[in-house]
């Protein structure tokens, strides 16, 4: 991994505080208040301790604790991003939510913690994402659900070639509108290129050993939101976990591994 590489990420997000939610629902027209939304809402956090992973200027932690997550905890390593999550959830009265510095690559968390982990745009930032993914599928305990919302790679055709310039160079232009950094925006087209297509994400996250993948494309397929979940130990299926949480004694039925979100 590149230290250099990540301090400069880190760098970039500080700097892009002050226009970054304005640039986010300009961007997306709108639409990135929703997929966060949809995102909370697909976990189905009540009462669940969520770790929002790359939290930055906290919206995905924000909604997580309006959809009920019991606690939620927003980690970023850019301190600049953590202190505006801060203000708007203390602007906003909402309790629930702690803030942490940290890496995503070395989460400090022990194994097995969270019923929920989640991250949103986070993962083409990371400079090692099969590291990112293993540290996220480390500390969310046996039966627990993972979200990941990313952009993804637009499909073929007028529409992805549309895309295509309105990312390279629309987009850094009306970053340079509303006087955010160009040269920042133009990173966000390149952060795409190595990225993995849809389906190769969803490979890599069962190579971790994640059973119940999903992927959901959002946004006219700009847009993918993967759902997983980590096998609970004896490879029992959340059908079995739930039964025996609401206290009925799990039929042989109740044992195959069937969960849906
Ligand atoms: C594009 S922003 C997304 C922020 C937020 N999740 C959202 O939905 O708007 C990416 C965030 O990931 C953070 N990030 C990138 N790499 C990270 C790492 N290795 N550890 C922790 N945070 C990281 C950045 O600081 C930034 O706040």
């Amino acid at each position: 991994m590149s230290v250099n590489r990540a301090a400069e990420i880190r760098r970039m997000f500080d700097g892009l505080v002050p226009r970054y939610d304005l640039l986010n629902r300009l961007m997306s027209l709108g639409k990135d208040v929703r997929w966060r939304r949809w995102t909370a809402a697909a976990l189905a956090p009540r009462g669940a301790l969520t770790l929002d992973v790359g939290t930055g200027t906290g919206d995905l932690a924000l909604a997580l604790r309006r959809q009920g997550a019991r606690l939620v905890i927003g980690l970023d390593f850019a301190p600049q991003m953590l202190a505006e999550a801060r203000r708007k959830a203390e602007a906003r009265g909402l309790d629930g939510i702690a803030w942490a510095l940290g890496d995503a690559l070395h989460l400090p968390f022990p194994d097995d913690t969270f019923d929920c982990v989640v991250s949103a745009f986070v993962l083409r930032n990371l400079v090692d994402l099969p590291a990112g993914l293993a540290e996220m599928a480390r500390v969310l305990r046996p039966g627990g659900r993972l979200a990941c919302l990313d952009m993804t790679h637009p499909p073929e055709g007028p529409f992805g070639h549309l895309y295509r310039f309105y990312l390279r160079r629309l987009v850094p232009l009306l970053a340079g509108l509303v006087g955010g950094d160009m040269s920042a925006y133009h990173y966000l087209a390149d952060s795409l290129q190595d990225f993995p297509n849809a389906q190769t994400l969803a490979a890599l996250l069962e190579s971790l050993g994640l059973t119940d993948v999903q992927v959901r494309l959002l946004g006219g397929g700009v847009v993918a939101l993967h759902l997983a979940r980590k096998p609970s130990p004896r490879g029992h299926g959340c059908d079995y976990l739930a039964r025996r949480e609401r206290g009925r004694e799990p039929s042989g039925d109740d044992m195959r591994p069937r969960c849906r979100f």
